[in-house]
């Protein structure tokens, strides 16, 4: 529409005047997906482990992130001196909300000696408690490196299960796990996938590490696909010679797949993550607008020194591993 196209050009405007860059997930809306290369607002687009790689080389003194909170405080962690922009400070996430910093302690103190893997998608207190950090993409290979016959990882137990499953077989080793789910993965249910796989018989499946161990157990015993992360399932599809495939992930990661391969077809339950819908085109030129005034207190993250100093360990950990 007309006032998008007005804001998206404002957008761009302001970004040069206020020395800002944006950096946007996956699961953004559409249209906060366009890099300014092709017309739209994004410096950056990927998933959580790319776009902490790119906090960490980002020059403009202003980082306007265009994801959910626990996404802005990694990037903050990791550039303490840039300021760090949230259009929304309600963009949550079912996971990170699922464990506190306490929760780590008590687990610690239950499980003494055994390494503690966090997921990326925990509050910054909460890492500040952890040996290490992962992401979807690098998960596997951190908590197969990790010493001892156990291993504490938290907080998604899907995802856990998930990695249990491949990891046993290989090493082992056992994994503690938490009971935080993510409010969009665990709604595809094996009943779902099974009814979209007799209907679309000649397509392969693709699933996220967070959709329940059930469904990926089923999926993949009944037909092709893969499970992990968002960047798997991207290259998954690149590299594939099928045409069809069902999507067991947020919505708009559909739409960025039918951008990259229009040639192939996605089935896609639309689920979306109403925290990754939270922020959009309008809140972040008001974030942007917001720069230099008072009213940049609203949108900017905030964390103790002592936290950053704690919580970068571990993140900084699973980057040299990437
Ligand atoms: P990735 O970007 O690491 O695939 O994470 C998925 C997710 O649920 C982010 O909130
Ligand atoms: Fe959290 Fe799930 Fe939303 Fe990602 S998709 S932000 S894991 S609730």
């Amino acid at each position: 529409s007309e006032a998008l196209l007005t804001a998206v050009e404002e957008i761009r405007k302001l970004k040069k005047e206020k020395n800002a860059v944006v950096l946007s997930h996956f699961y953004m809306p559409a249209e906060l997906q366009i890099t300014e290369a092709d017309g739209g607002i994004a410096d950056f687009v990927g998933d959580s482990l790319g776009l902490s790689v790119a906090a960490t080389k980002v020059q403009a003194d202003n980082i306007i992130f265009c994801g959910v909170k626990f996404m802005a405080e990694t990037a903050k962690i990791l550039n303490p001196a840039k300021q760090v922009l949230l259009p929304n400070m309600l963009a949550g996430c079912s996971l990170a909300e699922s464990i506190t910093a306490a929760d780590v302690r008590k687990l610690k103190a239950q499980y003494p000696g055994v390494p503690v893997v966090a997921y990326i998608n925990t509050y910054a207190e909460t890492k500040a408690e952890v040996d290490i950090c992962c992401t979807s993409r690098n998960a596997m290979d951190i908590a197969r490196a990790m010493e001892g016959d156990q291993l504490i990882f938290l907080p998604d137990v899907f995802m856990g299960r998930n990695l249990q499953a491949k990891i046993k077989a290989e090493t082992g080793k056992e994994l503690i796990l938490w009971d935080g789910k993510c409010e969009v993965h665990e709604q595809f249910s094996p009943q779902r996938i099974k009814g979209l796989q007799l209907m679309y018989p000649e397509a392969d499946v693709l699933v996220h590490w967070e959709v329940p161990d059930q469904t990926v157990a089923e999926a993949l015993e009944r037909g092709g696909g893969v499970v992990g992360s968002t960047s798997d399932i991207l290259r998954y599809v690149g590299e594939s010679k099928k045409r069809q495939f069902i999507l067991g992930s947020e919505c708009d990661l559909g739409a960025t797949l039918r951008g990259m391969y229009p040639e192939k077809e996605f089935i896609v339950p639309c689920i979306k993550c109403p925290h990754m819908k939270s922020i959009t085109i309008q809140n972040t030129l008001e974030a942007l607008l917001a720069i230099g005034n008072p009213s940049e207190a609203a949108y900017r993250i905030e964390l103790e020194e002592e936290i950053i100093r704690k919580a970068f360990t571990p993140i900084d950990r699973m980057l040299a591993f990437s």
